[in-house]
């Protein structure tokens, strides 16, 4: 263990990121005709030119395997109606998909609908990081429906945004975004 990981805590340290509200996504995949997918709430942006996101993918997952395998990804930000979607989507195992009707996508990944955005993308990169896979993506299609308000993931809990808790941010903002 390096002195870093010896002096942090693992509960306090989760505790603290989960202070850190983030969306969830459901990503899929098809690798040899099979579906995947997969609950993450580890996706962010990356790069605008070109176009890149990430995820990251624990080491224990059953799937990772066919993850370093896929030639495309769908990433879908769920909406605050589809918490149904991300528990089928967090379980170990299984059946994931059992009854869920799908679309295909441009990268062959299998679309799902409802969600609040969806970017397809193709495989970039991928980078070891501890006890995760940093999986890099460049998107090639994407939408979203500002209508559907986006689930939100904080403290271990579903969240949703409600009018008036936000106000709009003060554009243009002095920072490059
Ligand atoms: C809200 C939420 C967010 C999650 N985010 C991630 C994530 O970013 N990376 C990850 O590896 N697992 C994440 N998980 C857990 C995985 O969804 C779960 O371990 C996975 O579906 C197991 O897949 P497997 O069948 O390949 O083992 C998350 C679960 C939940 C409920």
């Amino acid at each position: 263990m390096t002195e870093a990981a010896a002096a942090v805590d693992p509960r306090a340290f989760r505790s603290a990121l989960g202070r850190f509200a983030t969306g969830v996504c459901v990503v899929t995949a098809r690798v040899d005709g099979e579906a995947l997918g997969m609950t993450m709430s580890s996706f962010n942006s990356l790069s605008l030119t070109p176009p890149l996101v990430l995820f990251s993918i624990d080491d224990r997952a059953l799937s990772l395997p066919l993850w370093e395998r896929a030639t495309g990804y769908a990433i879908h930000v769920l909406a605050e109606s589809q918490q149904d979607l991300s528990n089928r989507f967090a379980r170990p195992g299984g059946d994931k998909w059992k009854g869920l009707p799908s679309e295909t996508g441009v990268t062959g990944a299998p679309l799902l609908s409802g969600a609040a955005a969806v970017f397809e993308c193709r495989p970039h990169a991928i980078h070891p990081g501890g006890d995760h896979r940093l999986f890099l993506a460049e998107v090639v299609r994407h939408a979203h429906d500002p209508d559907r308000k986006p689930l939100l993931f904080a403290g271990g809990r579903y969240g949703a945004l409600h009018p008036g808790e936000v106000g709009p941010a003060d554009w243009p903002l002095p920072i490059h975004y």
